[in-house]
């Protein structure tokens, strides 16, 4: 244990290159070349790992998030008759893990390689009690960048009591280049016919409703901005984007699928997530405002970054009606995301 804090680069076949940093396991960098082969990168975040470590106002830029996800309100949950009390750290909840989250813990880090890829594997034992989760959980996170230009994410873990869990990752994308401007006029398509309403604290509300009719509806191409400020109640609750969409799945609740395309015009850079998670955060960086100055000395306007969070539905422990996210001994945690790159002309 206590591994220095370093960042590792891959790279592939394609001319792709992903940097990460064992803080908190955060994606810093992602070069990718646009529709004529200028390299850009695409993720918003800061150049030195001392600023990560250091914001006051944390938006979480790359990094995995947990032991939960999202919100869980009030920071309680009941488990097999006992209740749980986590650290709140968003209004009265408690939101990506708490205080001190995955995003904010060195973890362990082993650069890997086999044919076609190039990979960082990451672990991390979260202490009994920690964000007062309960369990010691061990925990894996492992990018392989491969020559098909996807940056496969896979998410383990096991624990020695009953606790939830619900990782994801938490990059802010700019298809166009980070730092320039904002992502309004990128064109998302989300593979969800449903998505979870949210209260004015965007705590799930416990329904799952249909898009059809409504700014959720992105099941055919859309512009991000097109619609994100119709009067609209929920909207007017997420500030914007900042909803859980419950992916089309068929019959099979596990098997990987396309959760979201996203293109942008001016580039012709293409990102699709496929995932075997239930669902997706479609987060429009409602909360940035310009105030935080990225790697290239840019600020990073409102909505000039937006993330496609894979995930089990916020909340979870507390609704009976979303997919389970308790892990129990002897049970192995074990999903994965893929995000891959392209581009058109
Ligand atoms: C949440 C937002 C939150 C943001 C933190 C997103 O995953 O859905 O509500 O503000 O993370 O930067």
């Amino acid at each position: 244990m206590n591994q220095s804090i370093d960042t590792w680069t891959l790279k592939n076949a394609a001319g792709t290159e992903v940097k990460v940093t064992n803080y908190g396991a955060i994606i810093t960098s992602i070069l990718t070349k646009d529709r004529h082969g200028n390299v850009a990168d695409v993720v918003l975040g800061y150049n030195r790992v001392e600023d990560y470590i250091n914001a006051v106002d944390k938006p979480y830029f790359g990094a995995v998030v947990g032991r939960c996800g999202n919100r869980i309100a009030k920071g309680k949950f009941m488990l097999d008759g006992a209740t749980y009390t986590l650290a709140t750290n968003n209004n009265a909840n408690h939101l990506h893990g708490g205080v001190i989250g995955f995003d904010s813990v060195v973890w362990e880090a082993k650069p890997i390689s086999g044919a076609g890829y190039q990979g960082l594997a990451l672990t991390y034992l979260s202490q009994d009690g920690e964000e007062g989760y309960p369990g010691n959980l061990n925990v894996k996170v492992t990018y392989r960048l491969t020559d098909d230009n996807e940056l496969i994410v896979e998410y383990e873990a096991t624990t020695d009591k009953a606790t939830p869990i619900n990782l994801t990752q938490h990059t802010y994308f700019n298809l166009a280049g980070e730092g320039s401007g904002t992502i309004l006029d990128h064109e998302v398509i989300i593979n969800a016919d449903r998505y979870t309403p949210i209260d004015v604290e965007s705590i799930p509300m416990g329904t799952i409703e249909s898009v059809k009719s409504t700014p959720f509806d992105l099941t055919s191409s859309k512009p991000i901005g097109r619609e994100i400020n119709a009067p609209n109640q929920q909207l007017e609750h997420g500030l914007g984007y900042d909803h859980n969409f419950v992916l089309n799945k068929g019959d099979s609740p596990d098997a990987m699928t396309l959760a979201a395309r996203v293109y942008d015009p001016k580039s012709g850079r293409v990102l699709e997530v496929f995932t075997e998670e239930p669902g997706v955060q479609f987060y429009s960086g409602n909360f940035l405002d310009g105030r935080l100055v990225g790697k290239s000395g840019k600020p990073y306007l409102h909505r000039g970054g937006f993330c496609l969070e894979t995930q089990h539905f916020p909340d979870s422990p507390n609704q009976p009606d979303f997919p389970n996210t308790i892990l129990r001994p002897g049970e192995n945690y074990h999903t994965k995301t893929h995000f891959r790159f392209s581009s058109i002309n």
